[in-house]
């Protein structure tokens, strides 16, 4: 049965425990914190759930990393989150110290498994975690564009009510993320058939912005929804479903781009990334991509200048 690790245990890390727990999806779940005692807290408050719902899954806890052996996936969510008026890219040398040390520890105690990082800025972490724990570009995968999806459904869905509706966000984690309209449908439809032009361009606009809105109310950033678009990805992996959904990967020629990550349409299965979906994207949309991946090609340059 399956077994899933998650580094960090705060707020995204302790959601998506519960997420997990409350699901069966796995037998057992190891939390890993620099705060020991935050960890082993919250994994018995979950324990005390599952024996409240008559569920069954064993959850650990521990500061060290012997406890995430056998893993098939290692979410990473270790890290600072944004404070109010910090960008994902304040974070830059911050995380990429944590993510490179934890990286090497995934590569020593979960060799086989599969990792799923999760920390901001997130293009800049994958590539840290591909470097640091040498594992294949198909299993180190980033968690991004099925929130920004579901934050962009979520702005159609205010309009039109529950519908069947589509997103499709590509690019980096960040103010560039690029929300592409023209493959969003509502009941199969196009979007123009239900909404505006000046809408359509709102809810970019919300889209890219819908984050910064709750760290600004919260005081910190987003975990329901985040921790929810790597249960959907873990679901996938362990299910072998083949599903394709918007995932940072690296990429090694695909989109014409080498060498950085971005989020792209992948096909998820037990191997992680089995296939990168290569969208036909017109002249415009090639153009918002690039700006996004040109973000993410800076921060790696920063990376690269201070040796991670
Ligand atoms: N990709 C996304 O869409 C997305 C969405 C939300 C949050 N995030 C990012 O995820 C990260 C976590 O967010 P959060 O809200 O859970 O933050 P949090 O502060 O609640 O939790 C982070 C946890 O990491 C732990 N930690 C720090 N350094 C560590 C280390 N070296 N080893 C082990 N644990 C360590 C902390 O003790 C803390 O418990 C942040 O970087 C945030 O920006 C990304």
């Amino acid at each position: 049965m399956s077994k899933i690790s998650i580094i960090g245990a705060g707020n995204v890390g302790a959601s998506l425990c519960e997420q997990l727990a409350l699901s069966s999806l796995c037998k057992e779940i190891s939390l890993v914190d620099i705060y020991e005692n935050v960890a082993i807290a919250k994994a018995e408050d979950i324990s005390h759930l599952c024996c409240a719902l008559g569920l069954e899954c064993e959850i650990k806890a521990s500061k060290d990393y012997e406890i995430i052996k056998n893993s098939q996936i290692v979410v990473v969510t270790a890290g600072s989150p944004r404070k109010e008026g910090q960008s994902r890219d304040d974070l830059l040398l911050i995380n990429a110290k944590i993510t490179s040390q934890i990286a090497q520890n995934i590569a020593k105690f979960a060799p086989n498994s599969i990792i799923i990082q999760v920390s901001n800025p997130l293009d800049a972490m994958v590539f840290v975690a591909l470097k640091h724990s040498g594992f294949e570009r198909e299993k180190v995968l980033g968690m991004a564009g099925i929130l920004d999806e579901a934050r962009m459904k979520y702005q159609i869905q205010k309009l039109v009510g529950f519908k069947d509706i589509k997103t499709l966000v590509l690019g980096g984690h960040g103010d560039d993320m690029v929300a592409l309209s023209r493959f969003c449908t509502i009941d199969d439809k196009p979007l123009e058939e239900y909404l505006t032009h000046e809408q359509i361009e709102k809810i970019i606009n919300n889209t890219k912005h819908g984050g910064a809105e709750i760290v600004k109310n919260l005081g910190t950033s987003a975990y329901y929804a985040p921790a929810a678009g790597v249960f959907k990805m873990i679901k996938a992996i362990l299910g072998n479903t083949h599903e394709s959904m918007e995932c940072a990967v690296y990429l090694d020629g695909e989109y014409g781009y080498k060498s950085v990550v971005s989020g792209v349409p992948i096909v998820l299965g037990k191997n992680g990334a089995e296939k990168i979906i290569e969208l036909e994207l017109n002249n415009e949309e090639k153009k918002q991509f690039e700006k996004s991946v040109n973000s993410v090609y800076e921060l790696i340059k920063v990376l690269k200048k201070n040796n991670y």
